[in-house]
């Protein structure tokens, strides 16, 4: 059965970068990959770029390309970002009609596809749109993580005038809901709330390995600690490098 995309973050985009901060240390990482793996690397897509943070903060050493489904958070990255090309676009269903040196895909990005034959055909779009030697990065919130948030108390978080309260809900098998509300103060004192549920989808990491595998060769692999990532380690980051094979010709 197809896979339908829902766009979700039009209620959470005005907050996001003041709620998550600057990503310093992921754009390091990244970068760090990129010198290690691709150091010849001219152009980077980056799937599911939200606000830009990401994009932003790779530099001007590379010509920027960056999709995602939320109108919304596209209008915060033209804003912060406005060297890259940027194109509202459903990364399981990549048509992009060219090819990059460095594909990404993190902060959790990929589990918010929450069907696994889905994740299949992102690996197969960015297999289609990575050059010959071309690098994917991409992390993940692991099973584990996303079912120790689902026994967290809520998180509540004052930034600026307003308050994000955030709690998960875990199925006990694979499939989490996020619900997060922001209460923004008004002029005259005020609040006005904005709600809206974000799903997350964990998958065991050797599921994601097999899946890769055909295509891709694994570079390296790491948990937060710098250790070989677990199903129960929080988050695990992959580097894979797309193998050889002819020229994408479109499609
Ligand atoms: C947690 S945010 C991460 C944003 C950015 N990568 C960062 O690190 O700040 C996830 C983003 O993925 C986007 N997204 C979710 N599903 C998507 C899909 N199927 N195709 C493209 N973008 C998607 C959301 O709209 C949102 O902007």
């Amino acid at each position: 059965m197809a896979y339908f995309a829902m766009s979700s973050y039009a209620e959470f985009a005005p907050f996001y970068d003041a709620i998550n901060g600057e990503p310093f240390d992921r754009i390091r990482q990244i970068l760090g990959f990129i010198e290690s793996y691709n150091p010849e690397a001219q152009s980077v897509l980056e799937l599911g770029c939200g606000t830009g943070a990401i994009l932003a903060g790779l530099g001007s050493g590379f010509s920027l390309t960056g999709i995602d489904l939320s109108s919304e958070m596209l209008a915060y990255a033209r804003r912060r970002c406005p060297e890259a090309t940027l194109i509202e676009a459903d990364m399981t269903s990549l048509h992009l009609g060219s090819c990059f040196d460095v594909v990404i895909c993190v902060f959790d990005t990929l589990n918010h596809v929450t069907d696994f034959d889905a994740w299949k055909e992102v690996f197969h779009g960015v297999n289609n749109h990575l050059n010959d030697g071309g690098i994917f990065i991409f992390d993940v919130n692991t099973i584990d993580r996303l079912n120790q948030l689902g026994d967290m108390a809520p998180w509540v978080h004052d930034f600026d005038d307003n308050t994000l309260i955030m709690n998960v809900d875990f199925d006990g098998i694979s499939m989490s809901s996020w619900h997060i509300r922001v209460f923004e103060k008004q002029e005259d004192g005020r609040f006005v709330l904005h709600h809206e549920t974000i799903s997350e989808l964990g998958v065991a990491l050797d599921e994601i390995r097999q899946a890769l595998t055909p295509d891709f060769a694994l570079l390296k692999e790491t948990d937060l600690k710098g250790n070989r990532p677990t199903d129960a380690s929080g988050r695990a980051l992959f580097v894979w490098r797309r193998n050889s094979k002819e020229t994408y010709a479109g499609g």
